[in-house]
């Protein structure tokens, strides 16, 4: 039986005001206060941006405060990007399908102040609460008090904070100049670039947004700009976009976005809502919708918790959880999409080469959610478009005779990707797994039928796993290896198979475990030591993987060096009769080449330590040698870690110094994966969490790249290789879940990817072929 509360809510902006609202609507016995420091009609801004999904959604919690507020949404569904000129000369890409409102944020809270007052809720403006004192009659307080949210402070002992201020700069201004779409302008001037996001609230209103590198904004002086010589510095910028409008200013001060984290959101009776608790970038346009949705889920909780006969305090701290627990995952997976976004904002300069398709697609799918599918389906002619850009910039790529691309093109997964002489038929790439399942390195039926097996099912290029040089430098007594002719043999029986039975290519990746050798196979333990029959093991310094229980290594002298050099060599000649189409060195993950590179375990004192020239010697003196032995016409690629997920390790910008010296040493392509060089490493995972080094290390150095980690949705691998953030999608354990990944991919897809003789009876239950490629 629910009974009535006492509720206090500190600040009233949407967060607060909408909480009070549900939850007087919800039981008018509530006795429910809104405190608010400011006056009714003091508000920073202009307007706020609502998805036609978030509208769903406050419809659903309240159709009378829904009805109120959408008498006052401007609607649009276009998005417009104008590119900056280096990529097309200023040309505008529409896309559009995209369902957003636009509102002023000053009727947003002048609607949720009516409806709230009419409701019964007691509003108190120009009251600034100080302590939890001023509400002790309250059963639940409501911090709902904004991003520096005092509320917070007080809770400091209880609740863990963490703010990532951004470096870029922005202003919050206005303009009367009313948007059609939500507009993005790319201007590039004598400082640097500036990026504008505009979208219209009101009939004669439009929100304009500026945003640009601290560096710009020092350059042309901002930083020492008052509010009005800043609005008339951009007023000038803009001149021809704003076209004889002019810029309008409120508290338009020049600020660094805070991301603000807390952990947990509650304590004792009092809960932390909206900005107070969470921030996610403006690019993302959903603080207000984040704020709303708390307050529908803390009433949901509040409701259903007051709805026993528990006393008042258990049932608030049941509630409490509950809200968190339906709320923070939600909270943080839109986090990690405005933190992609953001970052793409941040580093917009690295993407101006592109041209304007690609640059708008990378744009409108920076956050990593919207997908290459979604976009089909919102705006299919621009999809199309893009889809044609891919497939004929892939066929110039490869260099097919070039005769008119059929129409509609394939999905830009199924595009071909050339690499020196070879051509991969597709995107696909079965990422190198080791089964620990060789005889003295030597592979037999288990790999035919694993690699065979992942070739028929339709991937452009396998990879075979990391295969050592030597004996000594296996991971496990299982490894596979290339150091005799009977290895090359096991190999080439493979190859063949796969070249004869399928179009896929196949690679092998060469590989010394170094400091993580001799140790069991992965399901025994991973990297842990072995029992019995350990061999003596290398790397750059003598520091063991686990300290205290791992085998120390020998640090590599000059002849150890040479040995291991001759060793690769070896390897890569083996590779050559065996038939492989490309060789990967691994210099990722910890190996014996990872460990001179990673300052963490390159403790060296001679000319292959210290800087990054140093501690690449050894890597590209082994890249070198098995480039000369390896044929001209073929590639070769070199797994990275482009991060060590620990402080004093690796960062993505070493890993881009490191692609620029594999390219220039003849690398064809980069293998961007990340971590496992130390054990105590704090990786971010995440869906599509590497592919960003990817797309780093792809456009700042100019060199092609595979991504690889957590990517297993065709939609992914579509928008990866439309967006250019990668040339090559990997997928490890995907693959193992269901080696004819691609196939399904294209099924879905209604793409026809020809089947091997023996299977063609299932072309009948398959879709006719859609998509071509090519005459
Ligand atoms: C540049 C920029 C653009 C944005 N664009 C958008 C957008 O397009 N769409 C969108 O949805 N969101 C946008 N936002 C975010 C949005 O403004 C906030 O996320 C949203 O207002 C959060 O609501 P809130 O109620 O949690 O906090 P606020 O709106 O900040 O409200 C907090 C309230 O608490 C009051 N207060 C603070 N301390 C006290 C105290 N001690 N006692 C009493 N009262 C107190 C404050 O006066 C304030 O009214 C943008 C933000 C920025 C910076
Ligand atoms: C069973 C298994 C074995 C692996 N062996 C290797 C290997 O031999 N060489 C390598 O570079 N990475 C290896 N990896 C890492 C994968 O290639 C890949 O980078 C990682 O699994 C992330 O991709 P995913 O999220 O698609 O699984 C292995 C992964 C798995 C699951």
């Amino acid at each position: 039986m629910s009974r009535p509360l006492r509720l206090a809510c500190i600040g009233g902006g949407p967060a607060g005001l909408y909480f009070a609202l549900l939850m007087k609507r919800a039981d008018p016995r509530h006795e429910v206060r809104v405190l608010e420091r400011n006056r009714p009609d003091d508000t920073f801004g202009f307007g706020v941006v609502f998805s036609d999904a978030t509208m769903a959604g406050v419809a659903e919690a309240d159709a009378e405060a829904y009805q109120a507020i959408s008498d006052h949404l401007v609607h649009w569904d276009d998005i417009e990007i104008h590119c900056p000129s280096a990529s097309g000369a200023g040309e505008v890409i529409t896309s559009t399908g995209h369902g957003f409102s636009g509102m002023s944020r000053h009727t947003l809270l002048r609607v949720l102040q009516d409806q709230a007052r009419q409701a019964g809720v007691h509003l108190e403006f120009e009251r600034e609460v100080r302590h939890f004192s001023e509400c002790a009659d309250a059963d639940l307080v409501v911090g709902a008090d904004g991003v520096n949210s005092p509320v917070r402070a007080l809770l400091a002992r209880s609740a863990r904070t963490e703010i990532d201020v951004r470096p870029n700069r922005f202003v919050w201004l206005g303009t009367t100049k009313p948007f059609p779409a939500f507009t993005f302008y790319f201007r590039a001037n004598e400082h640097g670039l500036w990026r504008v996001h505009a979208y219209q609230y009101a009939p004669d209103r439009s929100t304009f947004i500026v945003e640009c590198r601290d560096e710009t904004w020092r350059a042309a002086g901002l930083d020492r700009a008052s509010e009005e010589e800043s609005s008339r510095f951009l007023e000038a910028l803009f001149a021809a976009e704003l076209a004889g409008h002019r810029l309008v200013t409120n508290r338009s001060v020049w600020r660094q976005f805070p991301t603000v984290r807390v952990t947990p959101w509650s304590h004792g009776n009092v809960v932390l809502l909206g900005d107070a608790a969470h921030t996610a970038h403006f690019s993302v346009g959903s603080g207000t919708r984040m704020a709303m949705e708390d307050a529908a889920a803390l009433r949901d909780a509040v409701v259903a918790a007051t709805d026993t006969d528990e006393d008042i305090p258990t049932a608030m701290s049941r509630a409490l959880a509950q809200y968190e627990a339906v709320r923070r995952p939600q909270v943080e997976s839109l986090q990690r999409a405005a933190q992609a976004s953001l970052e793409w904002f941040e580093a917009t300069e690295r993407y101006t080469h592109a041209a304007p398709l690609p640059f708008a697609f990378s744009l409108l799918t920076r956050s990593l959610r919207i997908t290459h599918e979604d976009l089909r389906r919102r705006d299919p002619v621009f999809l199309s478009r893009v889809d044609d850009w891919v497939a004929e910039r892939a066929q110039i790529q490869v260099g097919a005779p070039a005769p008119a691309i059929g129409r509609p093109a394939p999905p830009p997964m199924f595009t071909p990707f050339r690499l020196r002489d070879l051509v991969i038929p597709n995107r696909v790439v079965v990422s190198p797994m080791c089964q620990y399942t060789a005889d003295d390195g030597l592979v037999g039926d288990w790999h035919v039928v694993h690699l065979g097996s992942r070739a028929i099912g339709g991937a452009g290029l396998v990879m075979a796993e990391m295969t050592d040089v030597s004996r000594d430098a296996r991971i496990s007594v299982g490894c596979a290896g290339l150091y005799s002719p009977a290895h090359a043999s096991a190999w080439k029986r493979i190859v063949d198979f796969v070249h004869r039975e399928t179009p896929a290519c196949i690679g092998i990746q060469l590989g010394h475990a170094g400091r993580k050798a001799a140790t069991k196979k992965l399901w025994e333990g991973d990297n842990e030591p072995m029992d019995s029959g350990a061999w003596a093991i290398l790397s750059a310094s003598p520091l063991p993987y686990f300290p205290g229980r791992s085998q120390t290594p020998i640090e590599m002298t000059r002849a150890h060096m040479d040995e291991a050099r001759d060793a690769y060599v070896n390897a890569t000649r083996l590779a050559v009769e065996a038939g492989f189409d490309l060789i990967e060195i691994h210099m990722a993950h910890g190996y014996l080449l990872a460990s001179f590179i990673s300052p963490l375990t390159n403790r060296r004192t001679d000319e292959y330590g210290g800087p990054l020239e140093n501690r690449m010697r050894f890597p590209l003196e082994i890249f070198d040698a098995c480039r000369a032995a390896w044929p001209a016409e073929r590639p070769m690629s070199a797994r990275v870690s482009a991060v060590d997920w620990m402080p004093g390790g690796m960062e993505p910008e070493g890993a881009v110094e490191v692609a620029r010296m594999l390219k220039a040493h003849g690398c064809d392509i980069v293998d961007v994966s990340a971590g496992q060089t130390v054990p105590d490493q704090r990786p971010l995972y995440g869906r599509l969490f590497q592919t960003p080094f990817a797309d780093r290390i792809r456009h700042e150095v100019g060199l092609a790249t595979m991504a690889v980690g957590n990517i297993s949705s065709y939609m992914d691998v579509n928008t990866i290789i439309a967006a250019g953030r990668a040339d090559l999608c990997l997928l490890a354990r995907a693959h193992l879940f269901d080696p004819y990944w691609t196939r399904h991919a294209a099924y879905m897809l209604g793409y026809a990817l020809p089947w091997p003789d023996p299977y063609r009876s299932v072309e009948r239950y398959a879709p006719r072929f859609e998509f071509h490629f090519g005459g």
